[in-house]
Formats: structure tokens, C-alpha cells, sequence
């Protein structure tokens, strides 16, 4: 099936902040991501996409209904991050869930916001974003 191995390559291929740090993200650990992949050779071997996953952003939008990025992992934004990361020749990924939190339940998702956060993910640059629909049921 043709979907499946896109996907499948797509996973090989990049680098995603949950396997091994969870919430416990900021933008110093992409950047140097960011760095190891191209000092390692990754980045020449294909792996393009620095994934930033759940717990990115403040716990509330802001009063206009936009994400804002966690002041204390990410003080310099992450249109700022998405530059760096720019300027080493790979791409910026970021999360979001389809319900209205994310799975850690740390940061809004995009239900009734879809719109506010595709322009703000385009504002800053970001090339390509990873959705899901699984929240955890207790
Ligand atoms: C950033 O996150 C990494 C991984 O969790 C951690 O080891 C490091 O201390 C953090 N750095 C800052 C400046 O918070």
C-alpha cells in the first residue's frame, strides 16, 4: 500500500521530541537536535524533519484564541526555532491534536481553532504538522 510506506518513510526519516523526552522539552534540545543531525550525517542520509511534539505551548490561548508558545522552554519563540532550524538546511515539524486538548492535556488542541492554528503554524514557519486524535480515557 503506497500510503503506508510514505508513511513509514516519513517516520524513519525524522526526528520526533516525544520518544525520548516527552514534556520535558525546550528549544535548546531542538536546536542541538538540529545540530546532531547534521553532524552525525543524518541530515545528509535524509532525515529533513525536526518534530517538535505535545507540551509545546502555554497551558491557555491567548485572549484572541492563539497558541502561544511556552515562555520558559521556548523564550525566543518558535518562529525563532523554526530560522535556526531553517538555516541548517532541515524542517520544522510540531504537533497538535484534533480534540480540544492535546494528549499530555498540557496545552489547548485545535477543535473550533483550526483556522487561528494553521495561520499561526504558517506565521512561523513551520513545515509540516503532526495531528492526532488520541487522548487518553481514564
Ligand atoms: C532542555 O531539555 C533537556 C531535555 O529534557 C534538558 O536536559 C535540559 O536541561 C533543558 N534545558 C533547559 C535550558 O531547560
Amino acid at each position: 500500500m503506497p500510503g503506508f510506506i510514505l508513511l513509514y518513510t516519513f517516520f524513519l526519516f525524522s526526528w520526533n521530541s516525544w520518544n525520548h523526552f516527552s514534556c520535558q522539552i525546550n528549544e535548546t534540545l531542538i536546536k542541538e537536535t538540529a545540530d546532531a543531525m547534521v553532524s552525525t550525517g543524518l541530515a545528509k542520509l535524509g532525515y529533513q524533519y525536526a518534530n517538535i511534539d505535545d507540551c509545546w505551548a502555554e497551558h491557555d490561548r491567548d485572549s484572541q484564541g492563539y497558541l502561544v508558545a511556552n515562555g520558559r522552554a521556548f523564550p525566543s519563540g518558535i518562529k525563532a526555532l523554526a530560522d535556526y532550524v531553517h538555516n541548517k538546511g532541515l524542517k520544522l515539524g510540531i504537533y497538535s491534536d484534533a480534540r480540544y486538548r492535546t494528549c499530555s492535556s498540557e496545552m489547548p488542541g485545535s477543535l473550533g481553532y483550526e483556522k487561528k492554528n494553521a495561520e499561526t503554524f504558517a506565521a512561523w514557519g513551520i513545515d509540516y504538522l503532526s495531528m492526532t486524535t488520541a487522548t487518553m480515557e481514564i
